[in-house]
């Protein structure tokens, strides 16, 4: 059977562990591909002053789908300081290896699937009528635009000459800041545009229908935001009319909808935001189904290049451990949504499955789903290492 290719990027800290560990259940799932490694991170920015060396860039260019640990970001000075002492004072400046793969390959579509498993611990639980406790399943899948927004970095303290004046021309702007010395303004842009933010509409609603969703949310804020949130409300409503009458299109206000999240999770389905609404939001649901251990992603972009990642980070301090602690599951999850990508369901369906037997058992749980403090001690205190969990969900496959 021909194999697919992957490009692996374990990154810094937790990352090298658990992209690893997902390998392991890759293979024992007996997914045949053949994996090419990449450099990204810490690493390569302190040795190479480039965090995101070409060589990656072109693999990813070349093989299309890569999977993703997590990286070590630092702020500039501190970055600056790591540099090995020939790179100093070379104008090399840190930026987020992660942002600049976005950036480059424009992924502008993130999936952030956020799914209650039965038994875990961590799931969220509520009191209901006579008190109660209600413990609602969450079956949500947030469609994030990853490209623009308020984090497209189009921003400024001081404005320059052209960029103030034209800011006079608005009256808002001008009654409102018109008097405030111009190097105590700072301003960031929040830019949508149509391609974008159709895009991401569209994928949220195709998603909905391939996977039996009947709803899609909005969650932005068209009432006060009217031009950038109104404009994708606006285009929303288009698309549900033109070709999705079939799924409904509720639109909520993002502060509204984080409240509603711990009120009635369990009546959303696919959700769809801009950048930062879509960021807030999404972390919001994760915290519902157990946090970080189980917050896995996707990101895409117009030309079939896919990179699937973990949302947690390399988590530093628990990197060089004699036994590894952390849960791997988030990192399972990714590699899962990256066979759903490459047309491997079935396998997806198989390890996701596994992974939910041995949550449902509960005889294996990682330190975070037994709530204890993270240290080396607590495999003496009964919770799983990395590879424990692992192997228990190899062995249900
Ligand atoms: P983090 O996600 O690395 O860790 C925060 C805390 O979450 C950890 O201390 C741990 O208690 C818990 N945690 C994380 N992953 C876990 C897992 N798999 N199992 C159990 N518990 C887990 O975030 P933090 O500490 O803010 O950042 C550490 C570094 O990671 C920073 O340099 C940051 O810039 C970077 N980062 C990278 C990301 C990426 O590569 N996509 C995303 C977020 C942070
Ligand atoms: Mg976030």
């Amino acid at each position: 059977m021909p194999g697919h290719t992957i490009v692996t990027m374990p990154g810094d800290g937790i990352g090298r562990i658990v992209l690893n560990e997902s390998l392991r259940v890759l293979d024992a799932a007996g997914f045949s591909a053949e994996y090419v490694h990449a450099d990204i991170g810490w690493e390569f920015w302190k040795k190479e002053g480039n965090p995101l060396p070409q060589r990656t860039v072109d693999l990813i260019r070349k093989y299309k789908t890569g999977l993703f640990g997590a990286i070590t970001s630092k702020p500039k000075e501190e970055a600056a300081n790591e540099l090995n002492p020939e790179l100093r004072d070379k104008g090399y400046v840190y930026s987020s290896p992660i942002v600049g793969l976005r950036q480059l390959f424009n992924l502008d579509v993130s999936i952030r699937p956020c799914k209650t498993y039965k038994g875990n611990p961590l799931n969220f639980i509520r009191r209901g009528k006579n008190g109660a406790i209600e413990e609602p399943e969450v079956d949500v899948v947030i469609f994030r635009q990853n490209t623009e927004g308020l984090y497209s970095g189009v921003e400024w303290t001081n404005p320059p000459d052209k960029v103030y004046e034209a800011f006079l021309t608005h009256p808002r702007f001008k009654k409102n800041f018109g008097q405030v010395p111009r190097e105590e303004l700072s301003i960031s842009t929040r830019i949508y545009t149509y391609k974008a933010t159709r895009r991401i509409l569209e994928a949220a609603f195709r998603y909905a229908r391939n996977n039996g969703y009947r709803s899609v949310t909005l969650a932005e804020k068209p009432n006060v935001i009217r031009e950038t949130s109104g404009m994708m409300y606006r285009l929303a409503r288009e698309i549900q009319a033109g070709q999705y009458p079939d799924i409904e299109l509720w639109n909520t206000n993002i502060d509204a909808q984080m409240m509603w999240l711990t009120k009635n999770p369990e009546h959303y389905g696919v959700i769809v935001a801009g950048n930062m609404f879509g960021d807030i939001v999404s972390d919001g649901f994760a915290g519902l189904i157990g946090g970080l251990g189980f917050a896995c992603s996707a990101q895409f972009n117009d030309e079939g290049i896919g990179i699937f990642e973990p949302t947690h980070g390399s988590a530093p301090k628990y990197a060089g451990y004699p036994v590894s602690i952390v849960n791997p599951i988030a990192m399972i999850e990714s590699a899962c949504m990256m066979l759903d990508f490459l047309g491997e369901k079935e396998t997806a369906t198989r390890i996701r499955k596994a992974i939910a037997t041995v949550i449902a058992e509960g005889k294996v749980r990682t330190y975070d789903m037994l709530k204890l403090s993270g240290s080396p001690a607590v495999i003496n205190r009964g919770a799983a290492s990395t590879q424990q969990m692992t192997d228990a969900i190899i062995e249900k496959l």
